[in-house]
Parts: structure tokens; C-alpha cells; sequence
């Protein structure tokens, strides 16, 4: 059975599509007028999301969206879909993510991330797809020698599992193209993304303690967490904390979409780094989430975390350039759209009523 396609934009496959920057990427391209299919395992997160998905595009995008419950690794399920749908081109976003899991959790993380990965390329090469949009991380430049990083920065050693199956994700996706022409592949590199949909109805939802420094920020401005723990202070940087390129989870969202469009008709690899160029340190996140929760929030400074590098942004011209895109919101807005979607949900998707 083929399905037929709603849109003449084409059918999209987002694999861990109910996720952070998955759900946003999903909102994105359901406005643009994509057909898009979700498979997400529910793994890490919840299902809950595709109801909020459904509120922010209006029933009539909400068509278009279909949601297969599977695991990317499931070669059945993913035949089914790919039997079932006519799909353009896959986003890849699924796969195991929390930095400090990884080290102690080696053989699941190479396993499921690069597993999945294969499992899903040898479906695609099986069914005539062969565009596949990466979601990669700036990880992969390890401890940079310069700044800005560009996308010829030389890709370093990781300090963890989690970065290294990104690493090696990006060779394999390259290989591909070298074995074969026709594929088409986008690796998309992330630097910090943070912000929630300025709706409030999604945002980032981690279980347990956050690894990352917003969700856990975010937590302790909603009474969740007594302070904020700051990783070093004598880092080489303007107040001796860590500077991280942060985004907005919505301009990351725009820019698959712009990568998307920009792929039509190409093969070969292309790297892309997803980023604002701009530098903030620790500090300045808490100051600013301060100013837009209105009130001071607390923190200790601690020990450095082993792995962490001393500060990394982006340049961006090469997004800009080719793919006519660049980042939009600021640090004020991404803290206040943090906020927003934390203190109407406190306790992440949970809180929702929903079924
Ligand atoms: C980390 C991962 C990166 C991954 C990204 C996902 C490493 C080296 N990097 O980036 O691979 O793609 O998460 O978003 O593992 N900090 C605190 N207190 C906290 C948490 C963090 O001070 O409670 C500091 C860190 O030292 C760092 C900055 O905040 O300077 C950002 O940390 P984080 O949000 O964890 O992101 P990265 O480590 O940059």
C-alpha cells in the first residue's frame, strides 16, 4: 500500500521526532508544508508532545503527521514505513544522548546510536531514499585549537562515547557518498541548544537530574533544584567560566528546514555548523535566566567537570551563505522561552492532562 502524499513539498521521516529538537524541527516542517512521518521508541520521550504538536500547527498541518511507535533499530518496522510512505529524504535525530550515561554505558550507546544509524541507511538504501539529514554536534571538534570553529576545523578527539558515536556517525554518512553518488548527506552541527517553542507548549523535558546547564538552570528557577552548580570559575575566559555557543532550539529547528530545501536535488556531503557565533559564559546564563524568571537565582561555584572544553562558538557564514540561514533569537529570548515553557510545565510533559 503506498500512501499518498498530502503535500507536494514531500514526506519527510524524522526519526526521534518526538524529542527536543525533534518536536520543534517537526513543528517546522509541518508549517512548511511537509508531510511528515515520526518514528520515535518513546524511549526518552514522551508522547504527550505529538498532542502539543498537534495544538501549535491547527488541525489541518496535524493532518499531515503521522506517528509510528518503533525503534530505528527495528529493521521490520522501518521497512513498513518505508513500504507505507513515498519518503523524500529522513532526518535522523534518534539516538541515546546523555554525555555522563555513555562513559558508563559504552556498549549501549555505540550499539543503539551507530546500530540504529545502520539499520536505518540500509532501509533507505533498499527502498531508492538516499538524502539523510544528520543531527551531528559540535562534540566532534573535541578541544578546539581556534576560535571561531568553521566548518574545516579539524574534528578532534571526544572526551565520551555519546560525542564519539557522532563522530563516527558523520564517517559513516560520508562513506556512503563515496561508495555511491546518489546519496545525499547533510551533517548538521549543533553547538548548545536551549529555548523551548515560545508557545510554552514544548521544550526540553530530561529525566532526572539535567546533565546540561539550562534544563538544570530552568529547574532550579521553578523550585526543583536549590542552586545552580557552576562547573569551574578558572576557566581562560572574561569571568573564568565555561563559553558555549548557545541556540535557540527554534533557529536549530528553521535550519533543518533550510538544509532540507537546500538538498533538493544535490548529492555528496555537505557540514553545516548550527550556531549564533556569539560566546556566553555560565554566568551570563544565570544572570540572564535571572532577569527573565525575576529573581535572583543561587548558585555554588564548583570543581571543573572532567571533559568539558574552555569555551567553543560557531562561525556562521557558511550556513548563512548557502543555505540562507542564520540564527534570530538572542540569549533573552531563549531564557525567557525556557522559562515560559518551565513554569507552565513544571515538572516537563508530565504535568500534561492530555492522553
Ligand atoms: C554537552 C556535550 C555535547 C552535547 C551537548 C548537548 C560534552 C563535552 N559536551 O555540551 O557533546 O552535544 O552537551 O547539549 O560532554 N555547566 C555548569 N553546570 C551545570 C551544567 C553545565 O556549570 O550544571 C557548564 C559546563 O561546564 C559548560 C556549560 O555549562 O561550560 C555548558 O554545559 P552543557 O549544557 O552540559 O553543554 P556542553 O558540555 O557544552
Amino acid at each position: 500500500m503506498d500512501n499518498q502524499k498530502l503535500s507536494p513539498k514531500g514526506c519527510i521521516l524524522v526519526t526521534g521526532g518526538c524529542g527536543f529538537i525533534g518536536s520543534h524541527t517537526v513543528v517546522y516542517l509541518l508549517n512548511e508544508g511537509y508531510d511528515v512521518v515520526v518514528v520515535d521508541d518513546l524511549s526518552n520521550a514522551s508522547e504527550k508532545v505529538l498532542d502539543r504538536i498537534d495544538t501549535i500547527v491547527g488541525d489541518d498541518a496535524a493532518e499531515r503527521l503521522t506517528f509510528v511507535r518503533a525503534d530505528v533499530a527495528d529493521k521490520d518496522a522501518l521497512e513498513t514505513v518505508f513500504d507505507e510512505f513515498d519518503i523524500d529524504a529522513v532526518i535522523h535525530f534518534a539516538g541515546f544522548k546523555a554525555v555522563g550515561e555513555s562513559v558508563t554505558k559504552p556498549i549501549e550507546y555505540y550499539s543503539n546510536n551507530i546500530g540504529n544509524t545502520l539499520v536505518l541507511v540500509d532501509v533507505m538504501r533498499d527502498h531508492g531514499c538516499k538524502s539523510i539529514l544528520f543531527s551531528s554536534s559540535a562534540t566532534v571538534y573535541g578541544d578546539p585549537d581556534a576560535l571561531p570553529l568553521t566548518e574545516a576545523s579539524p574534528k578532534k578527539a571526544c572526551t565520551n562515547p555519546y560525542g564519539w558515536t557522532k563522530w563516527m556517525i558523520e564517517e559513516i554518512l560520508r562513506s556512503l557518498t563515496i561508495a555511491d553518488p546518489e546519496w545525499n548527506v547533510v551533517l548538521l552541527r549543533y553547538f548548545n541548544p536551549i529555548g523551548a517553542h515560545p508557545s510554552g507548549l514544548m521544550g526540553e523535558d530530561p529525566k532526572g537530574i539535567p546533565n546540561n546547564l539550562l534544563p538544570y538552570v530552568a529547574q532550579v528557577a521553578v523550585g526543583r533544584r536549590d542552586a545552580v552548580h557552576v562547573f569551574g570559575n578558572d576557566y581562560d575566559t572574561p569571568d573564568g567560566t565555561g563559553v558555549r555557543d548557545y541556540i535557540h532550539v527554534m533557529d536549530l529547528a528553521s535550519g533543518h528546514v533550510a538544509a532540507l530545501d537546500w538538498m533538493v536535488g544535490r548529492t555528496g556531503c555537505e557540514v553545516f555548523n548550527l550556531g549564533t557565533g556569539k560566546g556566553t559564559s555560565v554566568l551570563e546564563i544565570i544572570r540572564a535566566f535571572s532577569a527573565a524568571c525575576g529573581r535572583e537565582l543561587p548558585y555554588v561555584i564548583e570543581p571543573r567537570r572532567a571533559g568539558d572544553v574552555t569555551a567553543n562558538y560557531a562561525d556562521c557564514a557558511k550556513a548563512r551563505e548557502m543555505l540562507g540561514w542564520e540564527a534570530k533569537y538572542d540569549i533573552a529570548d531563549m531564557c525567557r522561552d525556557s522559562w515560559n515553557w518551565q513554569s507552565k510545565n513544571p515538572n516537563g510533559y508530565a504535568d500534561s492532562n492530555e492522553a
